[in-house]
C-alpha cells in the first residue's frame, strides 16, 4: 500500500518509522511518503489559512496549496482516495480501518485550524475519492494525530504486517464486542490471581469464559456496541448471560 500525508507539521510523522510500521515500511509491505503543505505556498510567510468568509473566530486553509498541492501528487491516471481529517468526518471504526486496508493507495489531506476550503474537498470529489474522516467526537489542534491513528489501524490489517496473523482472527471473533482481560505470568502476584480457568488447560473452557468476560464487560462499558450487535451472532448461552 502506497500512503501520502500532506500536513503543515509533517513532522508529527517521525514516529511511522518506528516499531511495526517501520518494519512494515523496511520490507516493502507500506511505502509512507510526508509532504509538507508549504511547499505550495508563494509568498514570504508561506501562509496557508486565512480569515473566515462570513466572519467568526480562527482561521480556514485557504485551496491554492492545496489545490496545487493534489495537482502534483495525483498527475493521473492512477488517483488515491483522499482522506481529509475532520471532526465533522466519518468516525473510525474497525471497519472503516478494514475498508481503507484494501486501498492500494491513501491520501491524508490533514486539516488544520477551522479546517480547508470546502472547495479543495468539492473540486478533489471531482477527480478521487475524497472522504472526511473523524477520530471521535472531540476536537483536536489538527488532522495529525487523526491520521497517525488511521494509517496504525490501517497497517496492522494489511497482509504479512503481523507476524501472529492470528491475533486479527481473534479480534474479529469478538466481533463487536470488548476483549476479555488477559494475563500473564506469575500466577499470583501482589495478592491477585490469574483466574484459574485460564490456567486449567481446558481450552474449551476457556474459550467460554473469554466469551461471557466480553460480553459482560460490553453490556457494562459499551452498551451502544450491544445494540448495534447482529443477534445471528449470538449462542443460547449468550443469551442466557
Ligand atoms: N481535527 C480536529 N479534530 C479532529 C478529529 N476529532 N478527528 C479528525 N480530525 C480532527
Amino acid at each position: 500500500m502506497r500512503i501520502d500525508i500532506v500536513s503543515v507539521f509533517p513532522e508529527y510523522f517521525a514516529p511511522l518509522e518506528l516499531s511495526l510500521i517501520g518494519r512494515a515500511r523496511e520490507r516493502g509491505l507500506l511505502e509512507v511518503n510526508t509532504h509538507d503543505l508549504r511547499k505550495w505556498t508563494h509568498d514570504v510567510h508561506h501562509s496557508v489559512d486565512g480569515p473566515p468568509a462570513g466572519g467568526g473566530a480562527g482561521m480556514v486553509m485557504k485551496p491554492g496549496p492545496w489545490g496545487e498541492c493534489l495537482d502534483e501528487l495525483v498527475p493521473g491516471p492512477e488517483v488515491p482516495h483522499l482522506l481529509v481529517t475532520s471532526p465533522a468526518g466519518r468516525p473510525l471504526t474497525q471497519e472503516f480501518a478494514r475498508e481503507l486496508a484494501a486501498e492500494p493507495w491513501l491520501l491524508f489531506g490533514c486539516g488544520r485550524y477551522e479546517g480547508l476550503d470546502q472547495r479543495v474537498v468539492d473540486h478533489a470529489s471531482e477527480r478521487m475519492r475524497v472522504t472526511e474522516v473523524s477520530l471521535g467526537d472531540y476536537v483536536l489542534f489538527g488532522g495529525e494525530v487523526a491520521a497517525l491513528t488511521v494509517v496504525e489501524a490501517v497497517t496492522r490489517l494489511l497482509p504479512g504486517v503481523l507476524g501472529n496473523a492470528a491475533s486479527l482472527d481473534e479480534e474479529s471473533h469478538t466481533g463487536g464486542l470488548l476483549e476479555a482481560p488477559a494475563y500473564t505470568k506469575p500466577a499470583e502476584w501482589r495478592g491477585h490471581e490469574v483466574p484459574d480457568v485460564l490456567r486449567s488447560g481446558d481450552h474449551g473452557k476457556v474459550d467460554r469464559w473469554r466469551r461471557d468476560q466480553s460480553l459482560i464487560r460490553t453490556v457494562e462499558r459499551r452498551p451502544d456496541l450491544i445494540a448495534r450487535l447482529d443477534p445471528g451472532t449470538l449462542d443460547e448461552r449468550d443469551r442466557r448471560l
